[in-house]
């Protein structure tokens, strides 16, 4: 993980590389530190902790400088102290760096270098990098870019990675493989960073390294783009849409609060263009080109990690249940390393908020390797996944900082709804009076998420009662299975209370044996085939004295009389329920964890985008 950024230009650097940095630290934020050239030499303030402390150093000692690198880091070797902390330095101290990364092969350039004298401070494989580019400079006669290029000849792993040299002030080098890294073209100034969100403010113009190049940004020669084999590449420079408004926080206390409120907005903004009512259509463009390879698969396999798996999972129930297409839902990390089965028959549809984790790329690239075909989920546009991917087409749900994932799940649900009802139709395995009834309900959805948003004082109240509980069961039928699966993990990770999702039906083969007066468990149960079911399920706990916070529709009268706590949602379609039905797990876990004093949109050892293995 971790986050990037520089400036070169006619700015004071350290302002503008701390406030990038405060954007990125939803990529990590264990340590951080920015490098400057000041009076041609290089100075270095780093800390443990979140970027505000490092940037009370900063403010302290005052330096002026318009060239800089900074770096927010999720720790991967060593632990997250001042010393692992980036810039590192090389031995002489004439270069800095900053990382976001693995070297893989770390070791064994570390044990060459110490054989040449080289002494480490820190237990990072970025010191080590630093220290190869510096050993090339000194037995060559090249420019830093050069080296750099050199020296990456020689590394495995992943790096995004930015460069700079004391006494030379007009010039900064990155690169990258494996790790995002975007340049921001001003006018008489260059930012880069792994996104565009630190510099978004100042310019739309962008450029998207790809991989193994590596940029030599300098005021005087401009942006000299080459690859890591020496080809020099045309820059292509893309205009952003990305506006700053929506990257803060809008008077919300966090980030999470706000795009969970944003869902109405970023549902509607997945269905725009798609879902085409008036004339009872659903059109996504890349189905319709790649119609023939959908209609003609063996099999989908889907793709993904954390909440966009639980996503994966809902799409399952959706495609086989309407486009009776067999599914396989995988977690990408365990899917790239069992030698897989995949063939070019078979289509794999990664799903990603960020389009940048590391094992869903991973497994991309494996099953591209096979001959499948791949059609990516985004809601990064421009991530790796994004174009690693033959096809795809974006959630379109806006940045979404908070590291708990909320309305990309939301969009992720309602842009495999719209695929299922189009392959559906395309295939002539759904009636039209479903297909009809669906883009209705579909049409109909913004509103009712704003229903449903609008019980949050009802969750609040359920977040005042069950605080401080140390377990939590969550279970769900059919299609809100993974709902329940869902709503455990965003428990467990921004409050940290213990969390399980399971099937309700499946709680009688083994977690019942939890079920007592401290544990609560949340139900969905909707007016659905397994209604019944479920209630008996509800019973069961209740006979063991658990207490029941159940998500129920307006009006039902069966389990309000034994839950401890009911949420009415409104009625809608089963397969559409995920919608609604995940708001108020989401809000449950906001309000536990606020009333925790947990830092809700950056949980303990997590990072917003995963890209180690
Ligand atoms: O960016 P991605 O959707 O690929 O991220 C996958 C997971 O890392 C992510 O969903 C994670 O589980 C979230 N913290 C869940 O809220």
């Amino acid at each position: 993980m971790c986050g990037i950024v520089g400036y070169i230009g006619d700015k004071q650097a350290p302002p503008v590389l701390i406030k990038g940095l405060k954007r990125l630290e939803y990529r990590g934020y264990d340590s951080s530190g920015i490098a400057i050239i000041n009076d041609s030499r290089i100075e270095v303030f780093k800390k443990q902790g979140k970027v505000a402390e490092m940037e009370n150093l900063v403010l302290d000692a005052d330096p002026q400088s318009s060239l800089g690198i900074g770096h927010t880091r999720w720790a991967t070797h060593g632990s997250p102290n001042d010393i692992n902390s980036h810039p590192h330095y090389s031995n002489s101290g004439r270069i800095a760096i900053i990382h976001n990364g693995i070297i893989e092969n770390y070791a064994s350039i570390k044990e060459g270098l110490l054989k040449r004298g080289y002494t480490f401070e820190s237990e990072t494989d970025t010191e080590v990098l630093v220290n190869l580019i510096e050993d090339v400079l000194l037995h060559t006669e090249v420019s830093l870019a050069e080296a750099v290029r050199i020296a990456l000849n020689q590394v495995v792993g992943a790096y995004a990675i930015a460069v700079i040299e004391e006494g030379n002030n007009d010039q900064i080098v990155v690169a990258k493989k494996g790790s995002p890294l975007v340049i921001g073209i001003g006018t008489g100034e260059y930012y880069i960073a792994s996104d565009a969100t630190p510099f978004i403010e100042y310019t739309n113009q962008a450029v998207y390294l790809e991989e193994e190049e590596v940029a030599l940004i300098s005021l005087k020669k401009g942006l000299e783009i080459r690859t890591i084999a020496n080809k020099l590449i045309r820059p292509y420079i893309q205009e952003l849409a990305l506006e700053i408004e929506s990257i803060e926080k809008a008077g919300y206390d966090h980030f999470m609060l706000k795009e969970v409120n944003e869902q109405p907005k970023s549902i509607f903004d997945t269905l725009r263009g798609r879902l085409i009512v008036d004339k009872n259509n659903i059109s996504i463009n890349a189905l319709n080109q790649y119609e023939k390879k959908f209609l003609n698969a063996d099999r989908i396999v889907i793709v993904a990690c954390g909440t966009s798996w639980h996503a994966g999972l809902v799409a399952e129930y959706l495609i086989e249940g309407l486009a009776r297409i067999p599914v396989e839902v995988e977690y990408a990390s365990e899917f790239r390393y069992r030698n897989p089965i995949i063939t070019e028959r078979d289509i794999v549809i990664a799903v990603s908020q960020s389009g940048e984790t590391a094992d869903t790329l991973s497994a991309i690239q494996l099953a591209k390797a096979k001959g499948a075909t791949i059609f990516g989920i985004c809601n990064v546009v421009g991530s790796s996944i994004a174009r690693e991917a033959h096809i795809g087409a974006y959630t379109h749900a806006g940045p979404e900082i908070g590291v708990a994932s909320t309305k990309a799940f939301t969009a992720q649900v309602t842009l495999f709804t719209l695929i299922a009802m189009s392959l559906a139709e395309k295939k002539g395995s759904i009636s039209k009076k479903l297909y009809r009834k669906l883009i209705r309900e579909l049409n109909a959805i913004p509103k009712k998420v704003q229903q449903t948003l609008n019980l949050d004082a009802q969750s609040k109240h359920i977040a005042s009662v069950y605080k401080d509980v140390s377990n939590c069961l969550f279970l769900g039928r059919g299609i809100n299975f993974p709902v329940a699966l869902e709503g455990a993990l965003k428990l467990k990770e921004i409050s940290y209370i213990h969390a399980e999702g399971y099937p309700a039906a499946e709680m009688k083969h083994g977690p019942i044996a939890l079920i007592d007066a401290d544990m609560p468990t949340v139900v969905v149960a909707i007016k659905t085939e397994h209604y019944e079911k479920v209630v008996s399920n509800i019973q069961e706990i209740k006979a063991r004295n658990g207490k029941i916070i159940a998500i129920v529709n307006d009006g039902d009268s069966v389990v309000s009389k034994i839950a401890d706590h009911v949420i009415e949602i409104p009625e809608v379609d089963e397969r559409l329920s995920p919608l609604l039905t995940t708001i108020p797990l989401q809000l449950i876990s906001y309000h536990i964890a606020v009333m925790r004093g947990c830092h809700v949109d950056q949980p303990r050892n997590l990072a917003k985008s995963v890209t180690v293995e």
